[in-house]
């Protein structure tokens, strides 16, 4: 452990550890520009100067590229390496067009933090600054070159860490060019990144560009609802809009990446058809009067055909908080069956997943970076949990093999960033020394026995879950021994069913009657339910995911639900007349407009109250320790949680 001093402060780091972390972890920050924890050392911006005065190593040194080492003694305010850094960022600054006020990036990029803490104050250059011609990169991304220093990061990130080859670095000297050989959207699906890794504002993010600053912003620790891996994110709100999401350092889940669904899918936040008002029988009704004749409704039908006969309809994309309600709410109506998933199979394989992984053999992100060789067992990885395949990447970059089992029965939804080699069956991959291997397969939908097959070979297991919080809905579903959906409609063991945030396909609700549906999507079930009732989104509302390793995280409401202040963008909501005829109420009122929205969950407890059940708190019991996890924290893994049973 190399122990030195900097700026008089001891400091002992581990071995490996630059200068720049090493000051970094005493609380000193140098200035820098193209060090970024994520990627490998350039040394390009050279605004990072310190001087070494004693010990291995002396005079100045770029501190982000020097390792630390004992007997050490830097100083990072010696005027040499003051003058040095103001000189450096002096001439880094000499094209920059200084138009903070007008780039969408101001307030958030930290050139102007380290041009003042570099020392360069005063404009000296009089000539006349360099210009280049932008490129048009696609839908998610704005450029504008002009504001480039040079760090590399973009292309660091974009080629050595996801793989993209349609974007790079060209020209010389004074001329250095950031962008591709022509025109045209970026093709790697975590392009979005660019977005965040750029100090300055060269990249930004097209779909929410001059909408509000980043004082402006609500936002708030979130979890990525897109798919299992619960990459961690924060939306960033303004007036009831989510403007833009932006990735969220977690080491043990995402890193500090995100992949581009989860930066640029996010109209469906911002739906303005989106079904606000409680409905009775097609007519607007208050909530209450709407719980009410959900609760009825239950009631008569209970007592008319048996509880039996009555399903209670979850999904994968319910909060763990609405999933354990859900189970209460069939208790309280007499016993109704609880339905988490639409088919057998996806439950099959998702209860089998959860009942295989433990605390030992369910790999997380650093497993998989550093694995010696990783199996893809037919799954399209880039569809199914996309971060993921940045970390395989970083495995094969340090030489692991990579196969894909199955794969031609899949087509891959996008190029893999690594190369592999395809076979057909799982005895064809080299199973010895398990330990260090990973295998990475989609859970819902396989057969038990094949994911069985891969639990006993030894190695570190990924079982993607279908849906955001399929972890936490296959737990349930054994807990509870729920029946997927489509079985109970077509053995016709239910007749009606109440249905919350499912997703019920059209072709199962002619058999049933839907008697009562709480969602904040649009869909067939919404519009065939004689009652309904809006809840909010995820952005909306505070709950906990468990990801497909079996970590539960929390996310936290960063907007509050309504309708948008100043109305979306016309082109929208198809007509501008369409617009104008769905902006909020100019008229004073307490309520938000359109506000009416209640968490899943909460809706159920009502449900619960109305029929006249007692409503437990949802993380009580052997949930009581995710009650205050940490929003900003890794989460915590629920297996002994589910032992202690
Ligand atoms: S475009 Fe941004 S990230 Fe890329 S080199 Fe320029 S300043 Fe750095
Ligand atoms: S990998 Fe999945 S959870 Fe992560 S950001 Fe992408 S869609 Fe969201
Ligand atoms: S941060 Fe050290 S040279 Fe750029």
């Amino acid at each position: 452990m190399p122990k030195l001093i900097i700026d008089d402060i001891p400091v002992e780091v581990a071995p490996g550890t630059s200068v720049l972390e090493a000051a970094r972890s005493v609380g000193i920050t140098i200035p820098h520009f193209c060090y970024h924890p994520a990627l490998a050392i350039a040394a390009a911006c050279r605004l990072c100067a310190v001087k070494l005065l004693d010990g291995p190593v002396k005079g100045i040194q770029m501190s982000c590229a020097l390792p630390a080492q004992d007997g050490m003694v830097v100083s990072t305010t010696d005027p040499e390496a003051l003058k040095m850094r103001s000189l450096v960022i002096e001439w880094l600054m000499l094209n920059h067009p200084h138009d903070c006020p007008v780039c969408d990036e101001g307030g958030e990029c930290l050139l102007q933090d380290f041009t003042i803490a570099g020392g360069h104050s005063r404009r000296r250059y009089q000539g006349k600054k360099r210009t280049f011609q932008n490129q048009y990169l696609g839908e998610g991304i704005h450029h504008e070159m002009n504001r480039c220093i040079e760090c590399y990061r973009c292309v660091r990130f974009y080629q050595d860490y996801a793989g993209g080859t349609d974007f790079g670095v060209m020209g010389s000297a004074g001329r250095v060019y950031f962008g591709r050989f022509q025109e045209g959207p970026l093709e790697s699906p975590f392009s979005g990144n660019l977005v965040d890794i750029c100090p300055t504002g060269v990249f930004t993010d097209k779909t929410g560009r001059f909408r509000a600053r980043y004082w402006d912003y609500q936002f708030a620790p979130s979890i990525c609802q897109h798919c299992s891996v619960g990459c961690n994110t924060s939306p960033q709100n303004f007036q009831r809009e989510t403007i833009k999401i932006v990735g969220r350092r977690n080491d043990q889940v995402n890193g500090w990446f995100i992949c581009d669904r989860a930066r640029f899918d996010k109209g469906y936040l911002n739906d303005p058809q989106r079904p606000r008002e409680p409905r009775l029988d097609g007519a607007t009704c208050g909530y209450d009067v709407a719980i009410d004749a959900a609760a009825k409704s239950i009631a008569e039908f209970v007592r008319k055909n048996g509880a039996d006969k009555l399903a209670f309809v979850g999904s994968t994309r319910l909060s763990l908080e609405g999933m354990i309600l859900l189970a209460e709410v069939a208790k309280a109506a007499g016993g109704a069956r609880i339905c988490y998933f639409e088919d057998a199979t996806q439950q099959q394989g998702s209860i089998a997943a959860i009942k295989l992984l433990h605390e030992e053999n369910a790999a997380y992100v650093k497993d998989i970076e550093q694995a010696q060789w990783v199996s893809l067992h037919a799954i399209d990885l880039m569809e199914e949990g996309p971060m993921l395949a940045l970390a395989v990447r970083k495995a094969f970059l340090a030489g692991a093999q990579i196969f894909l089992v199955g794969g031609d029965t899949l087509p891959p939804h996008q190029a893999l960033p690594f190369k592999y080699t395809a076979v057909e069956t799982l005895d064809q991959v080299p199973f010895e020394g398990g330990g260090k291997g990973v295998i990475i397969c989609g859970a819902g939908g396989k057969d038990p026995v094949l994911l069985a097959e891969m639990a006993s070979s030894g190695a570190k297991l990924v079982m993607l879950q279908p849906g955001p919080n399929g972890f936490a809905a296959a737990l349930l579903a054994q807990e509870h021994a729920a029946i997927p959906l489509a079985e109970v409609v077509s053995s016709r063991q239910v007749r009606g069913v109440v249905c919350f945030e499912a997703d019920v396909p059209e072709v199962l609700l002619s058999d049933v009657e839907v008697l009562a549906t709480a969602d904040w999507r649009r869909g067939p079930v919404a519009e065939k339910s004689p009652i309904f009732l809006p809840t909010t989104t995820w952005v909306e509302s505070d709950g906990t995911a468990i990801n497909y390793e079996g970590r539960a995280q929390c996310f936290q409401r960063s907007r509050v639900a309504g309708l948008p202040l100043k109305g979306l963008d016309p082109k929208y909501y198809g007509n501008a007349t369409e617009a104008v005829a769905l902006h909020p109420p100019r008229v004073h009122r307490k309520d938000v407009p359109g506000g009416t929205e209640r968490d899943a969950w909460q809706v159920m407890a009502q449900v619960i109250e109305r029929l006249g059940g007692e409503v437990p708190e949802p993380l009580s019991g052997k949930w009581h320790v995710l009650k205050n996890l940490d929003p900003e924290g890794e989460g915590v893994r629920i297996f002994s949680i589910v032992a202690e049973e």
